[in-house]
């Protein structure tokens, strides 16, 4: 068995040990289904990894992995409603399986359950791990409002989507990796560069999931394919073809962009025009450009080759992934 995969067994077992139905059934069951329907446990696998890497005892960060992973779930619950999305690792939405309250609320008591995992540490780690999760979860809640911002804007620049997405994504990356690094009592520098290299993976895996969005399937993604065209969301892929297009494809996306229409032709139409215009290759350059601008922290970096081995072989199989 991979190392990857001891940490993603050994992870859902002690999630699995206190994630249990209590009453009010109608908070927790919907929070004990977002947690058992599946994901890829990347951010707390991160953190295991992390702490292992930098000499420590991995099993003293599983609750700071517990944290993560409920706290990236709470996101989801409320990403799903804000975005109208239907389905989420291939079955029904919280909010669409019950109702929006119910998103709302179990979402709310994810993310106190998430806080409170952090309890078990002594109080200079916990402080350390709490001032570092602080920042992070209000850096997230900007970066989702930016997200929405951008919606009905039409002057979405390049850099401003990459800020929205280092702050929606990436920072979180980073603290799973970081708070590894803090809890195997790494120096302040080694903390410092292991959370650029989760920045940089977060940056790739978020373009990854733009990708996959227009152009991966449902059965592998797990998600409605042509979501983020529905909800006009700015991505790479839509400022990049704006970038690249004539004067007639360009006044032709903005006005697809300009309707709520939810209609399969749209979809269609937008993805034609990307199509047209390279992005999906394109964004396939800047995924593998941030992955190695993530590998080549690693080289600042003191580590056996074998640590950084792993890291690698993790951030090849994130830039390649369908799910
Ligand atoms: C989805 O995250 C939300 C993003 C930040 C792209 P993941 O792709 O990690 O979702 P799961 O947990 O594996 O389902
Ligand atoms: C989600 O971004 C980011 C957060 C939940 C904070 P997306 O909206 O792209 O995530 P998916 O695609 O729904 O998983
Ligand atoms: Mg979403
Ligand atoms: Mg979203
Ligand atoms: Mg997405």
């Amino acid at each position: 068995m991979s190392t990857i995969e001891t940490y993603r067994e050994e992870f859902l077992t002690y999630l699995h040990k206190i994630n249990t139905v209590k009453e009010p059934v109608n908070l927790y069951e919907p929070i004990n289904y977002i947690l058992n329907i599946g994901g890829k446990r990347l951010r707390p696998i991160l953190t295991l990894l992390t702490c292992d890497i930098f000499g420590g005892n991995y099993t003293k960060a599983l609750d700071a992995a517990v944290a993560v992973e409920v706290f990236h779930n709470f996101t989801l619950l409320h990403d799903d409603i804000m975005d109208s999305a239907p389905i989420r690792r291939g079955k029904q939405t919280v909010h669409t399986k019950w109702n929006v309250n119910t998103g709302i609320l179990s979402g709310d008591a994810m993310m106190i359950m998430a806080y409170q995992s952090f309890e078990s540490y002594e109080p200079e780690l916990f402080k350390k791990l709490l001032k570092l999760f602080n920042q992070t979860s209000l850096e997230v809640c900007e970066g989702q409002q930016l997200d929405v911002d951008f919606e009905n804007r039409t002057d979405v620049t390049i850099p401003e989507y990459l800020k929205m997405i280092t702050n929606k994504t990436s920072v979180l990356v980073a603290c799973a990796m970081k708070m590894g690094a803090l809890i195997a009592n790494s120096s302040d520098e080694d903390a410092e560069k292991i959370y650029k290299f989760g920045l940089f993976l977060g940056l790739a895996f978020q373009l990854q999931d733009d990708y996959l969005d227009t152009f991966g399937n449902v059965e592998d993604f797990g998600k409605q394919i042509g979501g983020d065209i529905m909800e006009n969301k700015k991505t790479f892929l839509y400022l990049k073809t704006i970038e690249l297009a004539n004067s007639k494809d360009k006044k032709q996306l903005h006005n697809l962009y300009n309707t709520s229409t939810e209609l399969q032709e749209k979809v269609t139409e937008v993805k034609d025009l990307f199509i047209n215009y390279r992005v999906d290759r394109n964004i396939k350059n800047e995924i593998e450009n941030y992955t190695q601008k993530a590998f080549d922290i690693l080289t600042e970096i003191q580590l056996p080759i074998e640590k950084k081995q792993e890291l690698i072989a993790f951030g090849n199989w994130l830039m390649k992934r369908k799910v």
